[in-house]
């Protein structure tokens, strides 16, 4: 269950169209969301902002856009078909299937409780916890299947075959051959033609290394980095949009002398945990959280996670510590198996020094969608701003920092007459013409107006009244403050520009 906070959230991202669940009108499909029109604008703003502080503001570093499937043997190489997978198990009691990495933990040999089938109607039933020292998520029950590695990528086929045909054709000759045998063979049919969705955007990166290098004219310490959707066969899904099967990841990889690693690694952990920092974050939310050494994957000599304390629920009550970014020192290892499996030259040739060798990758990996979410959770705010006693005196308000903003101005006229209108929609269209999005709303009154605006976060509403038309001046009004202050209409452009940045 959601907690409170975060069910409050959830509900606002659909109320006011943030995120919608997908293909809802069909009932949905589990972990498959849709952003909704200001959603689209809020990540579309995090991503541009990444971009730019990663990519466009340096010297070091150049973007990449590479397609989504890619050479089956790229997985080969870089271990994701043999090891990209996670530790199923089933619940015998009531068939739920789970992650055993994040089953609940329990003493082996302790007594467990449960009901029969899961069902809450269920006949209470005593049960001991197995060796493995968990039980199931949903019911409790200890009574669990033995634990299976389940392959996160996705697979499918590319061109015109048909291998279900190419299996009914030999179906007879299958059904004679034992489970292992069948299923190597059927591995072989299907494996012909298998691509993959590509479970993370890095590997085009490495890929791509060479072509880079050449044609950017590019030396390490230099960076790719790319944007683009990713795709893994999760099987524990919650919280929104934190654990999907399609998401978008914004990964850096960062190419230096052998050597400098270290630097490098400090360097990034502490400018990627600054970069939510600078964008809003609260600073006690964030963590960095060093990997402990059981917990590196394979190629890592050393990583760190950028973590955020989500409203999600654990067993404590409201609160969860989650991944927003992952940075890591791969060492040459990638680099060095896409050489050996290829044939091809991957090292780097340094002229002065006529020394040559393989680039150490630091490379801060982060979601699109993880730090969308956080950034929307953490500008969440309840607040008491009146005593009439009444519903007007609290306002939920989404406190994004101007640059994250979905909509930047909403123009009011203070009345549907005498020209204010007319004077609303011009400055609004000068607002968007210096790419500035900005809104017209002249629905209810400016109370109310101010309201709706406040929880989609719009940090500045402008209101059009008598004096605009005659002295030339407008209402600026501050979400976060509330305060009022009037400036020139000539200025609003200018004024807006200026505190977006
Ligand atoms: N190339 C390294 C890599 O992919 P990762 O920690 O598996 O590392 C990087 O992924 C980031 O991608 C995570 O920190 C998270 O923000 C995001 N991410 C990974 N799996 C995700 C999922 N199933 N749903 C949403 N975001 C995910």
């Amino acid at each position: 269950m959601p907690t409170d906070t975060m069910k409050k959230i959830v509900s606002l991202a659909k109320r006011r169209g943030f995120v919608f669940q997908s293909s809802e009108i069909y009932g949905g499909l589990k972990a498959c969301y849709d952003y909704g029109p200001l959603g689209v604008e809020l990540k579309r703003n995090v991503k541009n902002a990444w971009w730019r502080d990663v990519v466009t503001q340096r010297a070091d570093v150049v973007g990449l856009d590479c397609s989504i499937i890619m050479h089956p043997d790229v997985w080969k190489t870089s271990g994701h078909l043999a090891g990209f997978s996670d530790p199923l198990v089933d619940c015998k009691n009531c068939k739920e299937r789970f992650r055993a990495d994040h089953a609940p933990r329990a003493t082996a040999g302790a007594e467990c409780i449960y009901r029969e089938g899961g069902k809450s109607d269920g006949k209470k039933l005593k049960g001991v916890v197995g060796a493995q020292g968990y039980v199931c998520p949903v019911c409790g029950s200890g009574d669990l299947s033995d634990e299976r590695q389940f392959n996160l990528m996705f697979r499918t086929n590319l061109g015109a075959v048909d291998y279900l045909q190419e299996i009914s054709a030999q179906i007879g000759d299958l059904a004679a051959l034992d489970g292992a045998a069948r299923m190597a063979k059927l591995h072989e049919i299907v494996g012909k033609s298998a691509v993959y969705l590509r479970p993370e955007t890095a590997q085009g990166m490495f890929v791509n290394f060479k072509n880079v290098l050449d044609s950017a004219r590019m030396k390490p310490p230099f960076g790719i980095a790319q944007q683009g959707k990713s795709y893994r066969n999760e099987i524990t899904t919650a919280n929104l949009t934190f654990r999907t099967c399609e998401f978008e990841q914004m990964e850096l990889e960062f190419f230096v002398e052998p050597g400098t690693d270290d630097e490098w690694f400090d360097y990034w952990q502490k400018t990627r945990r600054d970069w939510y920092v600078g964008l809003g974050i609260t600073p006690e939310k964030l963590r960095l959280r060093a990997h402990e050494k059981k917990e590196l994957a394979h190629y890592a000599k050393a990583c760190s996670d950028v973590e955020y304390f989500f409203p999600f629920e654990n067993a404590a009550g409201e609160g969860e510590w989650g991944e927003l970014e992952g940075i890591a020192n791969r060492t040459d290892y990638d680099l060095s198996k896409h050489a050996a499996a290829t044939g091809k030259d991957l090292s780097y040739f340094e002229t002065e020094t006529k020394k040559r060798y393989t680039p150490y990758v630091i490379e801060p990996a982060a979601g699109a969608d993880r730090a969308t979410l956080a950034f929307l959770c953490d500008a969440y705010r309840e607040e008491k701003v009146a005593d009439k006693g009444n519903e007007d005196d609290f306002r939920t308000v989404l406190k994004f920092h101007p640059r994250l903003a979905p909509i930047k101005a909403a123009v009011f006229p203070l009345v549907k007459k005498d020209g204010m209108p007319e004077k609303a929609a011009e400055i609004v269209a000068a607002l968007q013409d210096a790419g500035i999005a900005a809104l017209y709303d002249h629905a209810g009154a400016v109370g109310r107006r101010y309201r709706r605006m406040d929880e989609v976060g719009t940090p500045f509403c402008l209101t059009v009244d008598g004096d605009t038309l005659e002295k030339g001046t407008i209402t600026v009004r501050d979400r976060d403050t509330m305060r009022q202050e009037i400036i020139a209409v000539g200025e609003v452009v200018a004024y807006v520009g200026e505190r977006i940045k």
